[in-house]
């Protein structure tokens, strides 16, 4: 007897689940069974039957079922809502610049080098493959101004199976590197172009994201062209915001007639719920207010914001705002390549917080599990599609395995699955990740042919 549901089943998945919800930060489900269809969506969830039952009622055989083993459980897939695909080639060095000089110094000549297509393609395919194998199941990508090798990225991502929003840079100035820039008309036109041929790839998996570097590449008619350009086509924004204080004030001196930073991209049709923006570091509250208002979010980015000496944001007060809020490595200012290490760098800055101001509240590794996954669905406005485990949402997935042999961890006694979770946040890496599914495809190991 198979019910509607069984015909189209692909996989189920038997054991412990560990997820966010909004009203609880870590939810665990034990003998939980996950049903997955071909276009890998959640179709059903059942906790605390027996395999043989409830396989029998969905039409699946039980020899099939894929059960987990005493020390493995599934987690989301972590959001990257922030990173800079065209800077991995030199992340783990080059930290020892402020932000603006970091760019002039660092990071415009390397941009300049993904003119080359065989240079793009050879770091976007490490940059992707390394943060999958890392268990970023969706990334949040800049790319560089060009066009064509950033398209690559979009084909390299939907290929080897990674969930993308990808961005062509836009800076029609750059006084600190010429060589590094578009004309006003290049940058409108080469949007329009670089949107309409993404959408027409039709990939399953990858969307393009309007990029705005930061207002300080930006003028004013940039930013109205990609305001309007987001708002006729229902497409995402990202950006940086607040991230230092020369910045800030560099703001201030380059669009005198704004009350804030914030208020340059309110003014410029640039915050709706699709836009998210990185750092925010030295928002005020009015400027939280904004953000809430228009249902724009927050890539907080606190390996970067610790590495370039920029600041430390008070995410306890952005959740008081109620704000949209997750995380991200913003490779290469953070130089790991790693979403557990934005959840340690995420949790050492509120303590560092605490340190400074005993009454500031810190954060749990509950509410940062939470950030890493449901907070960057939310923070990409695509919660309705990932985020948890839910029925209809996809499966984007990771199976961790805190027992591996010559593992990091070593599990000294039988501990509940929050204490295992606990554990593989703070001491775990890509060898505890055994398994990662994007749309209920597996993706890791890697398929040598993608
Ligand atoms: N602000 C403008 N561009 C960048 C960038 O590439 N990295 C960081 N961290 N901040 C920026
Ligand atoms: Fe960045």
């Amino acid at each position: 007897p198979s019910s509607d549901t069984g015909t189209s089943l692909k996989s189920v998945f038997w054991g412990t689940f560990v997820h966010s919800t909004c009203n609880e930060a870590v939810q665990v489900l034990e003998d939980t069974a996950v049903g997955v269809d071909h276009e890998g969506k959640i179709v059903f969830i059942k906790t605390g039957e027996d395999v043989q039952r409830v396989s029998q009622e969905v039409g699946f055989n039980a020899a099939d079922v894929k059960q987990l083993g005493k020390h493995e459980f599934f987690m989301p897939g972590m959001v990257d809502a922030h990173i800079h695909a065209s800077q991995y080639s030199f992340t783990g060095t080059a930290l020892d610049l402020p932000l603006l000089e970091w760019l002039n110094t660092y990071t415009f000549p390397v941009e300049a080098q993904f003119e080359d297509p065989e240079f793009a393609k050879k770091i976007y395919s490490q940059v992707v493959r390394r943060t999958l194998r890392n268990g970023t199941t969706t990334a949040c990508y800049f790319a560089t101004i060009y066009t064509e090798t950033t398209l690559l990225l979009a084909e390299i991502a939907d290929r080897v199976g990674q969930r993308a929003l990808v961005g062509k840079v836009c800076m029609d100035r750059n006084d600190g590197a010429s060589y590094y820039k578009e004309s006003t008309e290049e940058s409108m036109r080469e949007t329009d172009k670089f949107i309409t041929q993404l959408l027409g790839k039709g990939y399953p998996l990858v969307s393009p994201i309007i990029t705005p570097r930061f207002a300080p590449s930006c003028t004013s008619p940039l930013l109205e062209f990609l305001g309007k350009t987001a708002k006729n086509n229902d497409i995402h924004v990202q950006s940086h915001i607040s991230e230092n204080r020369d910045e800030v004030n560099l703001v201030q001196q380059l669009f005198p007639d704004c009350k804030s930073y914030t208020d340059v991209y309110l003014k410029h049709g640039l915050l709706s719920r699709k836009t998210v923006m990185a750092h925010a570091c030295y928002l005020s509250d009015k400027e939280l207010e904004i953000f809430h208002k228009t249902g724009a979010s927050i890539a907080h980015c606190p390996n970067s914001n610790i590495s370039l000496c920029s600041g430390m944001l008070d995410v306890s007060r952005v959740m008081k705002h109620k704000v949209k809020i997750g995380l991200g490595t913003d490779v290469a200012g953070g130089y790991a390549p790693s979403m557990l290490d934005a959840i340690r760098r995420a949790i050492d800055t509120s303590k560092a917080l605490t340190i400074l101001d005993p009454k500031h509240q810190t954060l749990t590794f509950q509410e940062v599990f939470r950030l890493a996954t449901l907070g960057g669905s939310q923070a990409l406005s695509l919660d309705d599609q990932i985020g948890n485990f839910a029925v209809g949402k996809n499966f984007d997935a990771l199976l961790v395995n805190v027992s591996v042999p010559d593992g990091p961890i070593d599990i000294c006694n039988e501990e509940d699955p929050k204490v295992i979770l606990e554990k593989f946040l703070n001491l775990g890496d890509d060898r505890n990740i055994v398994e990662v599914y994007v749309a209920g495809r597996r993706v890791v190991p890697f398929d040598n042919t993608s």
